[in-house]
Order: structure tokens, then C-alpha cells, then sequence
């Protein structure tokens, strides 16, 4: 595959702010988007200008404060929200109205109460109306999984025909598995006339746990945007974590040859400023930004790593902007990484102090589940009182 241009979509702000616990204020919002700038996303979403007094003002802050990546607003395909997606986003740079509007039979059936026909209409109608405020209209037909095929074609021609730029097709539910995921692109592009004049893009929800999954398969069917949340916060289960789609295609470039704007060494401050933003921490074992993503207890790995990073390490700590490799140690950990670790913390032990510490540290691993810097200090200051570990001396700066 010649290597041609990936383009990430940041929707922590909109979609990631739909989780239970993550509404973002304004200022929260900023901080945020200051990160996702520096990280270097290509489109952000602000948020759905219309849900409230308080995301209008969101949107509009950011339009004025962020400038290099494209500001958009949700909308559904209505004049009202269109125009206040709009009104949002005057200030922007460059600016993008993003349109939805179910395309499933149980949805058009059950929420939106409409024929096939008239979501046509509806969707032809909108995006036309968003064109005359903006030259970047994307259109995703909510649903798409669950879409019957030719009914989605139908509704990405007419929105294509009416001026849409990017076609997102979404997992909305997260019901999709990747080799499915994958072919719904092919099909579309291949079916759909001007398939090849506009942007196809991504939209997984994790019900499965497959979202990062499906986005990679999108890719492969011909996604050049993925569209994805930082921590993989959003509604239900979450959206794809987008460090863990910019890690995957980093670490297994031999598979994806698309190239990005990403700087993937901010990934882990993006992760830490929503941590604090939202006072919700991912769990420790996320990939990439968790706590534990690059620990390791076993003393079998712990030896390993210390010899060479690369026999348990598949990506540098310090490529994701982690900063230092932060061995967890337990009652698995052998005497390496006691000794790497007491010398990190300024102690040179010879073989036999070793030994009596490594001991001590054993007994304690037994009794608790993790044995932080501060347990070993005070281990050592305790065998030192009891003259059993006579010649642990911190090492001196000069040394
Ligand atoms: O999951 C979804 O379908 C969405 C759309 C609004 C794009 O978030
Ligand atoms: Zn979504």
C-alpha cells in the first residue's frame, strides 16, 4: 500500500464528555484542547453547540483560542442546529460542521419516526444548508453497522451529492467486528459514485472491546480519519483510545503504512491532563497511558528488561511520552531489579548486603501487595540500624 495521509479526530470533547462523570466546563475544555493541539490532532470536536448555553460557549472559546487544528460542532441534520453550529464556530481558523443523522432501520422506526425517504431528504437537505456556512461538511449516517448495505450507499451518495467532504460511518452501538468493519468501507467506496472525492472516516464505540480493532480494519478497508478519544473515555463502554490507534500504527508500521501529524511522545501528558480534568484516572492496566502499561513485577521479565528492554517492551516508554520505566515491585520481583531499583534510589549494595536485603524485601512482598520506594528506604534504614547491612551507604553524588 503506497503510504498516503492519516487524519486524527479528536471527540473527547464531545463524545468523551458523553461518559457518565466527564462533563468538561469551559475552562476544563481549553486545557483540554491546548493538549490535544500540542499533541497534534488534525480536527478537533468541541462539541454539540446546540445541547446547551454552556457548549455553545465552549465551542466558541476554543475557535478563538486553538488555531491549528480544524474546529468542529456536532449537529443533527436541522436548520436550527446547523445555524447554531455555525454561530459557534465563526471565530475558527478553519471550521467544519459535522452532521448526523440515523440511518438504521431501528432507529429511523423507533427514534426518528421517518421513512428511508425522508432521512434522504433530511440528509441532502442539511448538509446542503451546512455547505452554505462552510466549505468542511461531514456527514455520519448514525447506525452504520447496523444500516442495511444498499440503504447506506443511498444515503453516502445523496450526502456526498449535496456537498459533504468527509463521510464518517459509525459503529454507534459497538457491534461490529473488524473484518466486517473493514468490508463496509471497501463496499461503500467501491459502490458509491464520488466515493473517491471525499474522506472516509471511523467512529467505534467499545461495547465489544474491539473498537481500536475495528478503526485499524477501517483503515485497512480505506478510513483515511479515525475519530477517537484520548483514555478511550465516551458513551457506554468508550470510543477508540486514541493512543492506542497511534500506538498500534507507530510499533507495527510493517502493517499500516499510513503517516500522521501525531507527536506521540505528548501522548501520555494528553492522558494525565484529562486524568486531571475529569478526576478519573484511566485503570492501571490501559495500554499505553496506565499505570502498569510498562511495569513489570515478574523477575523473569524484570531481568529481561533490565538486559534489554526490547525482550518485554514492544514501544520505549519515552516514545508515548511515559516518563522512566517503573518496575513494580512485588513478591515476584528477583534480586536485579532490587538491586536496580535500591541503586535508583541511591543505595549500592555489595553481594551479601544484597542478599540480607533481598531477604527482608521477600518477607515484606509476602505481606503486601506492592512494595513502593519508600518500603525499601525504610528497609534499608532498618537493616542499617541492626548493623546487618553494614556497608549500605547512599551513594554520593561525585560517586
Ligand atoms: O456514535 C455515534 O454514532 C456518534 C455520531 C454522532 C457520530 O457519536
Ligand atoms: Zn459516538
Amino acid at each position: 500500500m503506497a503510504q498516503d495521509r492519516l487524519l486524527f479526530f479528536d471527540t473527547t470533547l464531545r463524545d468523551g464528555e458523553q461518559s457518565p462523570g466527564c462533563s468538561m466546563t469551559q475552562h476544563e475544555k481549553l486545557l483540554m484542547a491546548h493538549s490535544l493541539e500540542d499533541l497534534g490532532v488534525d480536527i478537533l470536536e468541541a462539541g454539540f453547540a446546540i445541547s446547551s448555553d454552556g457548549d455553545f460557549a465552549a465551542i466558541q472559546a476554543v475557535s478563538k483560542e486553538i488555531r491549528k487544528p480544524r474546529i468542529t460542532s456536532l449537529a443533527r441534520a436541522r436548520t436550527e442546529d446547523i445555524e447554531r453550529a455555525a454561530a459557534a464556530l465563526e471565530h475558527a481558523e478553519r471550521s467544519r460542521i459535522h452532521i448526523f443523522l440515523a440511518s438504521s432501520d431501528i432507529h429511523l422506526q423507533y427514534k426518528l419516526k421517518i421513512s428511508r425517504e425522508e432521512a434522504l431528504e433530511q440528509a441532502a437537505k442539511s448538509v446542503a444548508l451546512a455547505r452554505t456556512y462552510v466549505d468542511d461538511v461531514e456527514f455520519s449516517p448514525e447506525d452504520s453497522t447496523r444500516t442495511d448495505i444498499d440503504f447506506l450507499c443511498r444515503i453516502v451518495s445523496v450526502a456526498i451529492e449535496a456537498g459533504a467532504t468527509t463521510i464518517n460511518m459509525p459503529d454507534t452501538v459497538g457491534y461490529s467486528v473488524p473484518n466486517e468493519y473493514g468490508a463496509m468501507f471497501r463496499t461503500v467506496r467501491e459502490r458509491v459514485p464520488g466515493a473517491d472525492k471525499v474522506i472516509f472516516s471511523s467512529h467505534c464505540h467499545d461495547d465489544l472491546g474491539l473498537a481500536v480493532a475495528n478503526s485499524l480494519a477501517a483503515i485497512e478497508g480505506g478510513a483515511r480519519q479515525v475519530e477517537c478519544t484520548i483514555n478511550g473515555i465516551g458513551e457506554r463502554a468508550g470510543n477508540a483510545a486514541l493512543e492506542e490507534i497511534a500506538a498500534a500504527l507507530s510499533v507495527r508500521r510493517d502493517q499500516y503504512t499510513v503517516e500522521h501529524n501525531l507527536k506521540l511522545e505528548q501522548l501520555y501528558a494528553a492522558s494525565q491532563q484529562l486524568a486531571q480534568v475529569i478526576s478519573f484516572a484511566p485503570s492501571p492496566n490501559k495500554a499505553i497511558v496506565g499505570s502498569n502499561a510498562f511495569a513489570h513485577e515478574a523477575g523473569i521479565h524484570q531481568h529481561g528488561v533490565l538486559s534489554n528492554p526490547l525482550t518485554y517492551e514492544i514501544m520505549t516508554p519515552a516514545s508515548v511520552g511515559v516518563p522512566a520505566n517503573r518496575m513494580v515491585l512485588g513478591k515476584h520481583s528477583g534480586r536485579h531489579a532490587l538491586r536496580s531499583r535500591l541503586h535508583d534510589l541511591g543505595y549500592q549494595l555489595g553481594a551479601s548486603d544484597l542478599e540480607a536485603a533481598y531477604r527482608a524485601f521477600t518477607e515484606l512482598a509476602d505481606k503486601k501487595k506492592a512494595i513502593y520506594d519508600q518500603d525499601l528506604i525504610n528497609l534499608v534504614a532498618h537493616h542499617k540500624r541492626h548493623e546487618d547491612l553494614i556497608s549500605a551507604e547512599p551513594i554520593s553524588e561525585a560517586s
